[in-house]
């Protein structure tokens, strides 16, 4: 990921979970898929009274939002080290409000995640991608080659199970991305 300043500058993190999760947040647990320097955590962990669940396979980001939530006295963020490609979650299945997918689904095996996300997840509950658009020039992101489309964004989800899928309207929030939210 890039320094972690010029990341967060791309986003104005609250005004995207406001969109993602609605003005009232559900109640019940929130997994986050890759929380990388906790960009949204922070914001979700505020939004919310729930638990989240905040996974990334580099134990260094995971340190680093600890001692986030730990300097900002946050008590609903459990960070943990963990590779869920290929090892899951480790949550029971329809145990989830909201599952966040935020700029990852150019990884390899986007169905496997969406799977995953999509069993952790209670009936009813959201799911939340956001990523990088390639219709326009953006300062970062992967490459176009391995970049999906909304369209590709939303075949997947739907390949995965989700139903209600829906375009977000991201632009006041950060305008290089787009977002997509559907339902278990
Ligand atoms: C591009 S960053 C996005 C971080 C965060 N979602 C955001 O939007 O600010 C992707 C994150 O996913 C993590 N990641 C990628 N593959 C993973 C895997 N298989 N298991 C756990 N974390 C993974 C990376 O370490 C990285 O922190």
């Amino acid at each position: 990921m890039p320094e972690e300043d010029y990341w967060g500058s791309f986003f104005n993190a609250e005004c995207v979970i406001n969109k993602m999760f609605g003005e009232k947040s559900s109640e019940g647990g929130v997994i986050e898929f890759g929380s990388g320097y906790g960009t949204f955590t922070i914001p979700v962990a505020k939004h919310s009274t729930s638990t989240i669940l905040a996974l990334d396979i580099e134990p260094d980001l995971v340190e680093l939002l600890r001692q986030k939530a730990e300097e900002q006295s946050i008590k609903n963020i459990h960070a943990e080290v963990r590779d869920f490609v290929a090892d899951g979650t480790g949550l029971e299945s329809g145990t989830q409000a909201h599952a966040m997918i935020f700029n990852l689904l150019h990884l390899e095996h986007p169905i496997k995640l969406l799977k995953e996300a999509h069993r952790v997840l209670r009936k009813g509950g959201r799911l939340s991608v956001i990523h990088w658009r390639s219709d326009i020039s953006v300062p970062r992101g992967p490459s176009l080659e391995i970049r999906p489309t909304p369209q590709q964004c939303k075949e997947l989800i739907e390949k995965a199970g989700f139903h209600t899928v829906e375009d977000v309207d991201l632009l006041e929030c950060c305008k290089f991305h787009f977002g997509i939210v559907a339902l278990r």
